[in-house]
């Protein structure tokens, strides 16, 4: 969806980075620079910062960065045209006409959003009143905290037909739209008139009934429908929403609107409702759970856009294994990377959970207890431990193993395990995997040298799907753009200059992007750039425009222009010369 230009202009105007970052990160200013807590990673001093005369912000700690659009689209996970959206809204701008086509049907599930919210509001509030005590009680009785309950929005349907109907009425809301967002439902009857004939009776009754209520709300915030389960141990134990025009099951997870924002560096998908809210109950905001059907494609790829690193967290039981084994095929086109938690003593994490204790749990998920014995296991496979030499050899690869992990007390537990497994004293397999530590730490820190002395290494950009074939030019490159964002006038000094001309294709791509702009009289910052470029190489842009020197200098300009050049034609000998040996290759074969 393009949006106009002007449009475009005037929604960065009104929309000041300071003040939008200001709602999220606490700032303080310090010259032209505001400064804060990163809002993308964990830290405790600020490395965060915003700069309102250029429309960007920039972490030096992380190296994320972009102007305002691409910050809300980063921090609220929204795609390019909601965070324009959002950010309309945020000004009061009326959307663009182009956008208006869209509009009836957004309006309509505005509507519906808006029913949805007062009816989750209506469920929860029944839990104050004595008709939804046993609904509290019921939570309660789950081991959930009041606080929980309001965090998650929980609630009750009371019993009866039309307790939720009335109610809806009351606010303005029609019976239609009660259907739509399939809160009630309609039955048709046959009825006999007194004459024998047949007339049609219809009645529309309330959906869920008599049972406690987890919203479900999508990645924005929108409540789009409900689980509801029983308080006893009747059937279906959980009734959710039907599909609707804002409720798709395959591409909704629950909970993430809330896991998006974790800094765990990872999410956990869970099976179930109960299993994801006491998992955020004890600090594991990183918890989502599918809604009642396996993981699909289009959950996958939405995870994939908020994680590298997905945990599988389903139920000990068969079935649960057999659903896990079918996610990590459903994961594994996206490529992130996926791990399976198996819990021993509990059926789900929610049990575990009471059981064990967050603790244990977190050892689960960080030092994965069970990947760390699984390799183990991997290792010992490997080796006949009747035989001594095998034996020597599988402890040499354990402690080689076991010297990896970073951890004292991880590494005594884990020789522990090897070391019985192998019937040797622990004492013996740690004194191996402490010298294989030492090891390490020496390369580790020899490597760390050769880096520093190596400055091409240094310079390549901090996304490493974004490297640098040819650094020299690259960093020629860097300084063009750098130049150009400060002052976009410099293009009358680049001419002859070349998109191809650049060996970075990004770069390349950021160069004509500007040319292109500036000669149609458009803003060329970093602010403009959310729509045409991804978030990752907005913020490696902007690394570069707080990397530079920030004044204009034309000196530097040529210098660097003449870099690219040469290396460019370097580059076209090259491919030139290849051409030639191809051709005169053929022909000496062929002739
Ligand atoms: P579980 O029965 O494992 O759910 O089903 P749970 O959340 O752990 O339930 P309790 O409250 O602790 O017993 C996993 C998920 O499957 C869906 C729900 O989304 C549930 O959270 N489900 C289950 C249904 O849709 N309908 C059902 O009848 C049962
Ligand atoms: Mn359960």
């Amino acid at each position: 969806m393009a949006f106009p230009e002007a449009f475009l202009e005037e929604l960065v105007e009104k929309n000041p980075i300071d003040e939008v970052v200001g709602q999220y990160v606490h700032l303080t200013r310090k010259g032209n620079r505001h400064w804060g807590l990163c809002p993308f990673h964990n830290e405790k001093t600020a490395s965060f910062s915003v700069v309102p005369d250029l429309g960007l912000y920039y972490c030096f700690g992380c190296h994320k960065g972009g102007g305002v659009i691409n910050f809300v689209m980063e921090i609220e996970g929204l795609e390019y045209p909601d965070a324009v959206r959002n950010l309309a809204k945020r000004a009061g701008m009326q959307l663009p006409e182009e956008d208006q086509r869209q509009a009836s049907t957004l309006r309509r599930k505005e509507r519906l959003w808006e029913l949805c919210r007062d009816a989750a509001r209506y469920y929860h509030r029944m839990l104050k009143i004595p008709e939804g005590q046993p609904g509290l009680k019921y939570l309660l009785g789950r081991g959930l905290t009041q606080k929980t309950i309001t965090s998650f929005g929980l609630g009750f349907a009371p019993d009866g037909w039309d307790n939720l109907k009335k109610a809806m009425l009351t606010k303005g809301y029609t019976v239609e739209e009660l259907q739509d967002a399939g809160l009630v439902r309609t039955r048709k009857r046959q009825k006999q008139n007194p004459d024998g004939s047949l007339r049609e009776e219809v009645s529309t009754y309330d959906w869920f009934r008599n049972r406690v209520m987890f919203p479900i709300i999508d990645v924005r915030g929108n409540v789009i429908g409900f689980g509801g389960r029983v308080m006893d141990g009747s059937e279906p134990k959980y009734l959710n929403s039907p599909e609707s025009l804002i409720f798709n099951k395959r591409k909704n997870l629950f909970a993430l609107d809330k896991a998006k924002k974790t800094k765990m560096g990872m999410l956990v998908l869970t099976e179930g409702y109960m299993d994801t809210i006491s998992m955020h109950q004890y600090g594991f905001d990183c918890a989502v759970a599918s809604l009642g059907t396996a993981l699909t494609s289009e959950q996958a790829g939405i995870l994939a856009k908020y994680t590298r690193q997905m945990v599988l967290c389903y139920d000990g039981d068969q079935a649960g294994q057999n659903a896990a084994k079918r996610a990590i095929g459903v994961l594994e086109p996206t490529g992130i990377s996926v791990r399976v938690l198996r819990m021993e003593g509990a059926k789900d994490p929610d049990e575990f959970l009471k059981k064990f204790g967050p603790e244990r749990f977190q050892q689960l998920l960080g030092a994965s207890e069970d990947q760390a014995i699984y390799q183990l296991e991997t290792i010992r496979r490997k080796h006949d431990l009747t035989v001594d030499d095998e034996k020597v050899a599988f402890l040499k690869e354990a402690a080689e193993f076991i010297s990896t992990m970073s951890n004292q007390v991880e590494r005594e537990v884990y020789c522990g395990r090897a070391a019985e497994i192998a019937g040797v004293k622990r004492d013996t397999l740690m004194v191996l995997v402490e010298q294989n530590r030492k090891a390490k730490v020496r390369t580790a820190k020899k490597k760390e040298e050769r880096k520093i002395l190596r400055p091409a290494d240094q310079v390549q950009p901090a996304d490493s799907s974004i490297k640098y074939e040819n650094v020299r030019s690259a960093m020629a490159e860097e300084g063009i753009i750098s130049q150009l964002l400060l002052e976009p006038g410099l293009l009358t000094q680049t001419e002859g200059l070349k998109e191809e001309d650049f060996s970075s294709p990004l770069l390349g791509r950021v160069y004509g992007w500007i040319r292109n702009r500036w000669q149609q009289g458009l803003s060329t910052g970093v602010s403009a750039m959310a729509g045409d470029f991804q978030p990752r190489e907005l913020s490696h842009i902007t690394r570069i425009s707080q990397k530079y020197e920030t004044v204009v200098n034309e000196k530097a300009l040529g210098d660097y222009i003449t870099v690219v050049r040469k290396e460019a034609s370097k580059r076209g000998n090259k491919d030139l010369m290849a051409a030639l040996e191809r051709n005169l290759g053929k022909k000496g074969y062929g002739g």
